[in-house]
């Protein structure tokens, strides 16, 4: 059966007809084709791979050829899902010229899209990117590339002069051709009253349910973080980590009380070649470094 690729107008038609988009991270190949296969719409190949992938303390700690090891698993495993690549820290702040090369590397690799941080600041950039032709999601509320500027993973727009800022990056996004914004921890009121005031698409990971659709990182639903940052908006559909542990121990066990391998794990082979090869086991071996050369000075 052949698979349909989502592409911008599907996302748009699932807004037409109300419906919610479904999104979630990947890094991996075998990750996201589970996803994929389970009919997620989109993927998005976050900079949050820094935590969840290489164990590091923030999204500031990865780099653009690192993104694009995770970006071409996760492409290739991507049949029908679209996939969205977040640029990491200072692969598009520098310039317009950077920031075109980098997402054209992202596109190259395999991404349908490209994600970046900020509003106002950054809409430069974003229609740098556009008039290349690259589809870019904008990422606005919480912004953890901006980690030092908002002091810590804090809720943000909680106030209605805050909801007007978020409003004002939301409007530079649109005229800068964003097709979509992704909103980071803010209130359910705030995300609602951005999307009812702009026309692109608005996703929420921490924003309530009056979105186009929702992000979680599939760590957090799988219950394989390793580390301490335990999100209040995400819900836990499985405890990979724990049954992965669990597996680990109990191989470790089996191989150390020697039932592991058994026989229906070893290689059978003719009977009279394995009584011939038993017979020769019972020659003695040549002492080891015994043969010619081995040890030998010259
Ligand atoms: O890197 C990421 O996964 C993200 C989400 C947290 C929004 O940017």
């Amino acid at each position: 059966m052949s698979v349909r690729k989502v592409t911008v107008a599907t996302l748009a038609a699932l807004k037409a007809r109300n419906e919610k988009a479904v999104f979630v991270t990947a890094y991996d190949y075998p990750t996201a084709t589970f996803a994929d296969r389970a009919g997620v719409d989109m993927i998005l190949v976050g900079d949050s791979a820094a935590m969840t992938m290489l164990g590091l303390p923030s999204t500031l700690q990865i780099g653009l050829d690192e993104m694009l090891v995770f970006i071409k698993a996760v492409a290739r495993a991507a049949k029908h899902a679209f996939v969205v690549g977040d640029l990491p820290f200072l692969s598009y702040q520098p310039s317009d010229e950077t920031a075109i090369r980098s997402a054209g590397a992202f596109i190259a690799a395999g991404c349908d899209a490209v994600k970046c941080e900020g509003g106002s600041r950054v809409a430069r950039r974003v229609r740098a990117m556009v008039d290349a032709g690259i589809a870019v999601m904008g990422h606005l509320g919480l912004t953890p590339q901006s980690i030092g500027q908002l002091g810590g993973y804090r809720v943000q727009g909680k106030c209605l002069a805050a909801a007007e800022r978020l409003l004002r990056d939301a409007e530079a996004l649109e005229r800068a051709g964003a097709f979509a914004i992704l909103l980071e921890a803010v209130p359910a009121e705030t995300a609602a009253f951005v999307r009812e005031r702009v026309g692109v698409l608005v996703y929420g990971i921490g924003a309530g349910p009056h979105v186009d659709g929702q992000l979680v990182i599939s760590h957090d639903l799988l219950g394989n973080f390793v580390g301490d940052i335990a999100p209040r908006f995400v819900k836990r559909y499985a405890e990979v980590g724990a049954h992965v542990e669990r597996a680990f121990s109990e191989y470790a066990r089996d191989v150390r009380a020697g039932v592991f391998p058994g026989p229906e794990h070893c290689y059978e082979i003719d009977a009279a070649d394995e009584a011939l090869i038993r017979a020769a086991r019972q020659t003695p071996a040549p002492a080891v470094g015994a043969g010619a050369g081995a040890g030998a000075t010259p």
